[in-house]
Parts: C-alpha cells; structure tokens; sequence
C-alpha cells in the first residue's frame, strides 16, 4: 500500500451538467451522488473542503436545441440553468456555489487563460478547411453533418460515427453529406484555429498517471488513460466557429469562441473565485498549493477531459496543480436499457421529488447502492422498491424504531447507563472501515458497512430480548438498550453522509446537537441519563403500486417512441367549408404560470393571458413540459370552446399542439405576438 498523504484543504468538484436538459438519476449515481457523500464526510471531519458545480452553458448542442425552440440560446440555458440548480438543493447535493459559465466573470477567466497558453507561445496557429452551413451560416461540428455510411450504407451516419455499424467516420468520408441542421449541402471552407499542443505533454502524463497515480486512482481510470495515451496524443484545436460561447480574446479572432471543452474545466476556477469573493477566502489556495486535494467527480465519458486534456493545459498554464484524483464512474442503465435523453428513458429527479416528496433518501440509498464504481449497474423500479422495503425499512429503520421506542416505553427516553465495551468495538470497527471506503471512492462498500452496523443491533435486540427481560430483569433490559442508543447514536453520525435527510431527522429525535465525526470516538457517545425525544418512523414502504406507476410512466413516455419510429400517420378527415373553420375563435396567448394539475399527472395547469383577460387551461401536457419551460411562451388557444371541468378544475379553452406519433410540440407564434391578436 503507498503512504496515506494528507492534505490541507480539498476542492472536490462535480462535472458541470450541460444546461438543455433536466437531472436524471445517471447524472446523480455518476458525479453528483458520490461527490456529496465525500463532501459531506470531510465536513463531518472538520476538513477544509469546498464543492463546486455548476452549468456548463455552451457548446454547439444548445445552440441547435435554442435555434429549434425559436428561443435564444441564454433563455434556454437559464431555464435549465434554475431547474437544475434547485433539483440538485432539493435532493440534498450539497454545493457550495452552483455557478454557470455564461457568467462574466467566468468568461473573463477562461480568456485569461488562453491569453497566457497564448503569449507563451504555446498555442499553434493554424489554417483548418471545415464544412460549412451556408443556410444557416455556421460551422458544422462533425455531428451535424449526416450523410451514408461508405461501409454498410447506412442513410443517416455522422459525420464522426456511423451508429449502425459503429464505424469511426471523418465528414469527408460520408457520401451524400448534409447539414443536420438546414438539410442543405455543406460547402468546405477556410478558417483560422489555436490548437493546444497535447503531444507535448505525453510525457509528463504518462508519468504523472501511469507512475505516480497508477495505485490510487481507480482501475477504470487508469485504463481508459492507459489506453488513450497508448494510441497517441494529437494537438487539439481550442477555438471554435460559432457566435455562442466565450470569444477568443484576440484581434483577429472575429466570430471564434473557445471550444467547449477548453473553457467549461476552468468554469471550476471560476466558480471557486466566485465562492471566494462571496466567502473572502483567496482561491489561489485551493488551486496552486501542494496542500490541496483537488478531485473531479465525472462520469466515464469525461475521463479523457479531466485526466488528460485539462490537466495538460494546467501543466502549461504554470500556475496550477493537477487533481489528486478523478474517481470517474461508469453509467447506470434503467430497465435493462441505456438512460437517453432523446428518447425519454431516464428518471427525472425532480420528477421524482414531485412523486416522492420529501423522501430524497430513498432514492441516494437506492443509488448509492448501485453505484457504478466499476463496472456499469442498473436501476430498476423492483430493486427499488426492495431495498428500501427490505433494507431500511426492514433493517435500518427497524432497528433504530424498536430501540427507541422501547426506551422511551421503559425508560421515558432516558439513558439508563452506560454501554459495554463491545459495543465500542462495533463503532470503532465500523467507522474505520467507513472511512478508508470512503477515502479511497467506494462508497458502496462505505454504506453496506453502516447497514452492517444495523444489522448488528438488529441481532443484539434479538439476542437480549429487552422488551421480555424487562419484567423480571429490568437492569439487563436497561443494558441491553443503552448499547442500542449508542449504535443509533453513531448510525447518526454514519448515515449523514449519505442520507443527510433521515440523518437530521434522527439527530432532532436523539436530542443530540451535532453530528461530528469526532463523536464516533467518545465513550459514550451519548452519556448515561441524556433524554432523547418520542420517536417517530423514519421511512415508510413502498407499495406494488406505486412501483406499477412508476413503470407505467417510464414505459408510457416510450411507447411514443416506438409509435414515431413506425411512423403511423393519423386519418384524414372529410372536407368542411370555411363556415365550419370560422366558428372557431383562436388566439394567441401568453402563458403567465404553469403547475402541475393537484390530482393527475398527465394534466398540467395554465394561467394565459388573452391581453385583455385571464384564463385557466387543462392540458394533457405534463409528460412532455415541465411547467418550468412554459412560462413566457406565446401559445394558440380555442378561446370559445365551452369550459369544461377536468379532475377538478375548470379549463376556460384549449391549446393547439401538433401530435408527432406520441410526442406533442406546443404551437407557438413565429415572431413575437401581442396576446389576445387572433389566428385564422
Ligand atoms: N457538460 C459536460 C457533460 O455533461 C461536463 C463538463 S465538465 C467540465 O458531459 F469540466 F468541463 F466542466
Ligand atoms: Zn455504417
């Protein structure tokens, strides 16, 4: 084993999630879970320890998504930007600033550090021929162009992968290219580049990884490592053609950004900057001294970025470390099949908290559970519903329920002694191993040692039986719940960082008043004759139907999917005259407020304003917007359609959105329209 190092400080980061789109459960078992369960375990500690996150707001993506939704790109990341802000607070990952980089003050940063790459003479300049989009007047990323595959003919390849054979592509090798975006034939033409030279540090990766961090950083790491620095490192371009994003801080360097990959790594320097100025801390001390450890929570398809890319650029800048450790994670698959995004196969989280409110910890102990710390693991609504049953139901919730309310039963919730040494074995035992599990990312095996725990009281109360010695051996019965208390008191402390919800619900039961990790090691851990209060359940079971629901909405969500593919057009029908068409009065309408309807989870709630009044309106939308992404939208209403009640509110009118084989897309106004002007 090498030497344990200690540090002075950590800044431990979370991969900054794209803003177009919402959290799913993969996102939080992947870089957000385990960086709070390692977070929050320092702070019990008393580490110096900072966490930061945030939007990553550029990127090429999000332009396109934007240039769809008729909206601009900074409306549509700060609809997500605030969506998943709040989910991450709601579920309890507990950043210390949640920045974006859309902000000056990151935009400043990232210039500045190009600027000095710059003036060092590190960057090499470059004349590149790309595809272009002359419809739309943009650069095309090789994604965005499709055309067939020269090896199996596949219609619809990329211009960087073909995904029915899985073949690597270059744009120029597709027969037939065409912008994904306009449709239009993509013309090739010049543009100026920086590139980062990353073969010039191969050397010092190679040792800096395959060396010095070969024990300590997890296996899929260094082989992912491994393997790109086997195939060789290639200088890569750090500046993009495109209007969104930060602009290249040079003079010559009209309608260029810096690529996404380049700037949204130093977004975790600006965040911390951003803390620093809210704090008053210097955050030079958390990214230039030897006596931090910086580590990066990612998932798997970020590793080459954080091991190797931004690293280098650390390395070149001058000024920087490199991270003490990047504990990547695989992916979690749900249902037997991979979570995506486009075709709606995942677990929103902040749909979750709307299903299960105020039960976070269900879902970090589910998660946590299956973390995919090595190898890829899989979510399902069955497993979900066991382990929480069976697990801390049956096992956590069960053992601390039962001493608790036999000491209050017996002992009116007074400590009567003090507990026997094996108890402090057990806790020292436990805590040991909880902290070199944690310490060295396995967080799975950090958890099952606290359920472990549990199950040893479980044992214990089974063994003594309190609650029948109690009549003729009321001292032993009192024993036996004083060893009790003190295995709740340290599962307390044990199950914060995970499941910091139930952790403060029990703390307020215990009467203790803090968690510190420190108390693990007092004998006691809570002293003879303290008083704790009546307890109450902590977790409750989920039910066969609730589990049914939830498959049902998964399922139902991609159904639609499968109906698009086949492609079903709806029938016509008959002819009508301009009279029939007329009756109708549609109009154009503002959306001021968006719920979910209180009694059905297909039925969102709509405040519209008609310019000169306010209507509510019933829609059967909920699947396909979040409320969030509503508000402000132009949309079409039948304004003379007869209200009618729909689980309970009335509906004064009807929205127009087109039916694409399951999905349903909004009708919006092409241009801005005064709410109210009519549409015929
Ligand atoms: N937005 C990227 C993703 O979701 C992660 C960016 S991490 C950063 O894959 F380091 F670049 F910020
Ligand atoms: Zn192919």
């Amino acid at each position: 084993m090498t030497k344990k190092k200690t540090f002075k400080r950590f800044l431990v980061t979370s991969a900054l999630p794209y803003a177009n789109g919402p959290i799913h459960i993969g996102h939080l078992a992947g870089a957000y879970l385990p960086a709070d369960i390692y977070v929050r375990y320092r702070r019990l500690k008393g580490d110096d320890v900072k966490f930061i996150c945030g939007s990553d707001e550029h990127g090429v993506p999000i332009t396109i998504r934007a240039r769809q939704e008729g909206i601009s790109p900074q409306e549509l990341v700060d609809r997500y930007h605030s969506l998943n802000k709040k989910t991450f607070e709601d579920i309890g990952i507990s950043f210390d600033i949640y920045h974006r980089t859309s902000d000056p003050l990151h935009h400043k940063t990232a210039q500045e550090f190009f600027l000095r790459l710059y003036e060092q003479g590190i960057l090499e300049e470059r004349e590149t021929e790309q595809y272009y989009d002359p419809e739309a007047k943009m650069f095309l990323a090789d994604r965005y162009i499709v055309g067939t595959c020269p090896k199996c003919g596949y219609e619809k390849a990329y211009g960087d992968q073909c995904e029915k054979c899985g073949t690597a592509l270059s744009p120029d090798e597709l027969i037939n290219p065409k912008s994904a975006i306009t449709g239009s034939t993509p013309i090739k033409k010049k543009s100026k580049h920086w590139f980062f030279p990353l073969n010039k540090y191969e050397d010092w990766l190679r040792k800096w990884i395959l060396e010095e961090h070969a024990k300590d950083w997890k296996p899929n790491v260094v082989g992912q490592c491994r393997s790109w620095l086997d195939q060789g490192l290639k200088p890569r371009a750090v500046t993009r053609d495109l209007d969104w994003g930060v602009p290249v801080p040079l003079p010559d360097a009209k309608g260029k950004v810096l690529y996404v990959w380049f700037e949204a790594p130093i977004g975790y320097i600006s965040a911390t900057k951003a803390l620093a100025q809210q704090e008053g801390f210097d955050w030079r001390d958390y990214w230039q001294d030897q006596e931090t450890a910086i580590i990066h929570f990612i998932g798997k398809d970020n590793i080459v970025f954080h091991c190797i890319i931004f690293p280098a650029m650390l390395k070149a800048h001058g000024d920087f470390s490199p991270p003490e450790n990047v504990p990547a994670n695989e992916f979690m698959n749900l249902e037997g099949d991979k979570i995506s995004t486009s075709r709606n196969w995942a677990i929103w989280v902040h749909e979750y908290l709307q299903d299960f409110p105020n039960e976070q910890d269900l879902l970090r102990y589910v998660l946590t559970r299956n973390m995919p710390e090595l190898k890829d693991s899989e979510f399902t609504w069955r497993d979900f519903q066991t382990k929480v049953n069976t697990e801390l139901v049956g096992n956590l919730g069960n053992f601390i329920h039962r001493a608790l309310t036999l000491i209050h039963r017996y002992f009116n919730s007074e400590v009567p002694y003090n507990p026997r040494d094996f108890v402090y074995d057990w806790i020292s035992e436990s805590k040991k191993s909880v902290e070199e599990s944690i310490e060295t990312f396995r967080f799975r095996d950090a958890l099952w040692t606290v359920m472990e725990l549990a199950q040893k009281g479980n044992q214990l109360l089974s063994e003594e039986e309190p609650w029948r010695v109690i009549k003729n051996e009321p001292e032993k019965a009192g024993q036996t719940l004083s060893d009790a208390i003190q295995i709740v008191a340290a599962l307390n402390i044990l199950m914060q960082p995970f499941l910091p919800f139930t952790a403060e619900k029990l703390k307020q039961i215990l009467n203790i008043n803090s968690l510190s990790w420190d108390i693990l090691s007092q004998k006691p851990l809570i002293p003879k004759g303290h008083k704790a209060n009546k307890p109450k359940q902590l977790f409750r079971k989920i039910t066969d139907e609730e589990v049914e629901r939830q498959i049902k909405k998964l399922k139902g969500d991609m159904q639609t999917q499968e109906q698009k593919q086949q492609g079903q057009q709806p029938e016509s029908k008959p002819l009508i005259d301009y009279e029939d068409f007329s009756k109708l009065d549609l109009r154009v309408a503002k959306v001021i407020s968006a719920e979910k309807h209180p009694n059905a989870d297909r039925l969102l709630v709509l405040k519209i304003s008609l310019g000169t009044e306010e209507r509510t309106i019933v829609a059967g939308i909920a699947q396909h917007y979040s409320p969030e992404e509503l508000v402000g939208k132009n949309i079409v209403v039948v304004a003379n359609l007869k209200p009618r009640k729909l689980r309970g509110i009335e509906s004064q009118g009807m929205l127009l959105a087109a039916h694409d084989s399951g999905k349903v897309i909004l009708l919006t106004t092409d241009k801005d329209a005064s709410p109210g002007a009519p549409v015929s």
